[in-house]
């Protein structure tokens, strides 16, 4: 059934900028009730700002790459006593560079932040959704997700968590009047891309935030499990499926090699 949005509230992680942004500004947009999060306080209460008269928008900083961050975002959320009906699990990294020139320390925030802290905010806000029979989960994936990427291996690997997730998740809840979604965006205009590269594309290949957004909104409310934005991204990713997994991972490794 399409979710309705207007009058819900929602939390949306990364909501600083890119496509966390324009998911909150199209929720705004909705009537949806904000609370957003990243670690740039300014950007949150600029974005505050500008959705405050369609909606209320609550800001509140955190650093969600540590357990302590997640810690005090619940601790502030609680002492707002709102009940979330949607959770946008947005705020994410995409280091470049080979697995070994990472540190450990690196490693583990990543980790952390693409992958435990939208564990742990699902398993927080799930069972509230369940026991009202109503609410939203969209997760952003990405089609690096569904291959893995050499040059970017431990970020593909997060992000093919967090879509497996997603998908058992979704067979787990079917029927609880509560649906989950992976949106999975192959390469969009935002500050975590490298400029070159995306110069370096054809136009048809990249898309804007905002259209990214409105793709993961309308998986949302219709409650559809994967949602790929963009035609020759998912034709992209449905070609892929269908060679063996070495032809994919040597192709991938090529282009690694090639764009180092
Ligand atoms: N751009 C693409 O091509 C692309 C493709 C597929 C998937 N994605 C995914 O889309 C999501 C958003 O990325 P984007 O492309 O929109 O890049 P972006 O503009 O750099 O946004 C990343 C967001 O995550 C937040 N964030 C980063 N580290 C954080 C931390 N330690 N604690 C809390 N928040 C943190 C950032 O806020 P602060 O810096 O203020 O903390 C920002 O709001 C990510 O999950 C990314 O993997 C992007």
């Amino acid at each position: 059934m399409t979710f309705t949005f207007n009058a819900t509230t929602a939390l949306v992680t990364g909501a600083s900028s890119g496509i966390g942004y324009a998911l909150a500004a199209g929720l705004a947009a909705r009537g949806v009730n904000l609370i957003i999060t990243a670690r740039r306080k300014d950007r949150l209460e600029a974005l505050a700002e500008q959705l405050g008269e369609q909606v209320t928008v609550v800001p509140i900083a955190a650093d969600l790459s540590s357990q302590s961050g997640v810690d005090d975002l619940l601790k502030a959320m609680q002492n707002l006593s709102v009940t979330v009906d949607v959770l946008v699990n947005c705020a994410g990294l995409a280091p470049h560079g080979k697995f070994l020139e990472t540190t450990d320390l690196d490693q583990q925030a990543l980790v952390q932040l693409n992958v435990l802290t939208p564990t742990r905010l699902i398993r927080h806000f799930l069972p509230n959704m369940q026991s009202r029979g109503f609410g939203r989960i969209l997760n952003v994936c990405s089609i690096a997700g569904f291959h893995a990427v050499p040059g970017m291996a431990q970020y593909g690997a997060t992000k093919a968590y967090l879509l497996s997730l997603t998908e058992a998740l979704s067979e787990e809840i079917k029927g609880s009047g509560v649906a989950i979604s992976a949106l999975c965006p192959g390469v969009t205009r935002t500050d975590s891309v490298i400029q070159a590269a995306v110069e370096a594309l054809p136009d048809a290949l990249v898309l804007d935030p905002d259209v990214v957004a409105e793709a993961g909104l309308e998986a949302l409310a219709k409650g559809e499990v994967v949602c790929i934005p963009g035609r020759l991204n998912q034709a992209a990713v449905t070609a892929a499926q269908f060679q063996p997994r070495w032809l994919i991972r040597s192709f991938g490794g090529l282009l690694a090699k090639f764009g180092s």
